[in-house]
C-alpha cells in the first residue's frame, strides 16, 4: 500500500522544493502557532497521523517524547524521514490514515500537520483515533481551511479595487480535485463545523480553535502570503478527552 501522490517523482521533485521541507518547522509559518496548542509532549506518547518526512516526530522525540509513531501511506516520504531520524524512541509505519487500526495501542498526543483534508472518511478516523487517546489526553492538527478546500477556483479576484477570495460550493462537503504542483490531486472538503463536530461526536471535548494567518511582520518578510491575511490558509485545532 502506497500514496500514489506522494510517491509520484514529478510531484516529489516539486514538493521538496518547499522551504518547509528544505527548512523543516523552521520554514513553516504557522509552526509556532500550532506548537503553542500543544501540551508538553515530554515522557508522553506522540502518534503523527501522515509524518511526512518526519519533522514533527523528530521534534516531539527531541522534546522529551517516551515513544513516537509516524504514521503515512506514502513509501518514499517513510524512506526519507527513515533516513533523517536517529532516534530510537521513533518508529514509522507505511499506513493508509483511510484504513486506519489502532488497535491495543494508545497515544497522549495525537498530532497531524496538513494530512487530513486528504482522508475521506473523517468519522472513522477520529472514532479509531478517540479510542487510541489516552485518558487526559489530546488531538491538535492543522489542514486546509475550508476556505481552501472549497472554492471551484483558488483565485483572488479584484471587486472594485478590493482583493477578495470567491468562495462557491462551501456547503458541499466531498471531494475536490485540484491541480498543486502536478494535476489530479484530491482533497476533501468539510466545513469548519464538519471538523469541530467530528471531534466532538467522536468524543473529544474542544479547546481552542485558530484560523491561522499569517502576521504583518511576516508578509513583510514574504510578501506572497499577503493574500493569506484575506483568507487563512489553515484550520488548526485542539482537543483533549
Ligand atoms: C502535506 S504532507 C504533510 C507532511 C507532514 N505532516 C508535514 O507537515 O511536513 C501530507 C502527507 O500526508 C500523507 N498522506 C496523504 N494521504 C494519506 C493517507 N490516506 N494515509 C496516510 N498518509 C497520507 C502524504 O503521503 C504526505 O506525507
Amino acid at each position: 500500500m502506497s500514496d500514489p501522490l506522494y510517491d509520484d517523482p514529478e510531484f516529489l521533485e516539486l514538493y521538496e522544493l518547499f522551504p518547509r521541507q528544505q527548512k523543516g518547522l523552521a520554514g513553516a509559518g504557522e509552526w509556532p502557532d500550532l506548537q503553542a496548542l500543544l501540551p508538553s509532549v515530554s515522557n508522553r506518547s506522540f502518534l503523527d497521523l501522515g509524518c511526512g518526512f518526519g519533522w514533527h516526530t523528530r521534534w516531539a522525540a527531541e522534546n522529551g517524547a517516551s515513544r513516537v509513531l509516524g504514521l503515512d501511506a506514502s513509501k518514499k516520504m517513510l524512506d526519507r524521514a527513515i533516513a533523517t531520524t536517529d532516534n530510537p524512541a521513533v518508529e514509522y509505519r507505511l499506513t493508509d490514515l483511510d484504513n486506519l487500526d489502532l488497535e491495543g495501542e494508545t497515544f497522549d498526543v495525537v498530532f497531524s500537520s496538513l494530512t487530513l483534508h486528504y482522508v475521506a472518511d473523517l468519522d472513522q478516523l477520529f472514532t479509531t483515533t478517540r479510542a487510541a487517546t489516552a485518558a487526559g489526553g489530546s488531538i491538535v492538527f492543522n489542514v486546509e481551511h475550508p476556505l481552501m478546500t472549497g472554492p471551484t477556483k483558488l483565485d483572488a479576484i479584484d471587486h472594485h479595487g478590493t482583493t477578495v477570495w470567491p468562495v462557491d460550493r462551501y456547503a458541499d462537503e466531498g471531494p475536490r480535485t485540484r491541480t498543486w504542483l502536478v494535476e489530479g490531486v484530491r482533497k476533501h472538503h468539510r466545513t469548519v463545523a464538519s471538523w469541530v463536530n467530528g471531534l466532538i461526536d467522536a468524543g473529544y471535548s474542544i479547546d481552542r480553535l485558530v484560523e491561522w494567518s499569517p502576521t504583518s511582520e511576516q508578509v513583510a518578510e514574504n510578501p506572497a502570503w499577503e493574500i493569506d491575511r484575506t483568507r487563512p490558509p489553515f484550520l488548526m485545532v485542539a482537543a483533549h478527552v
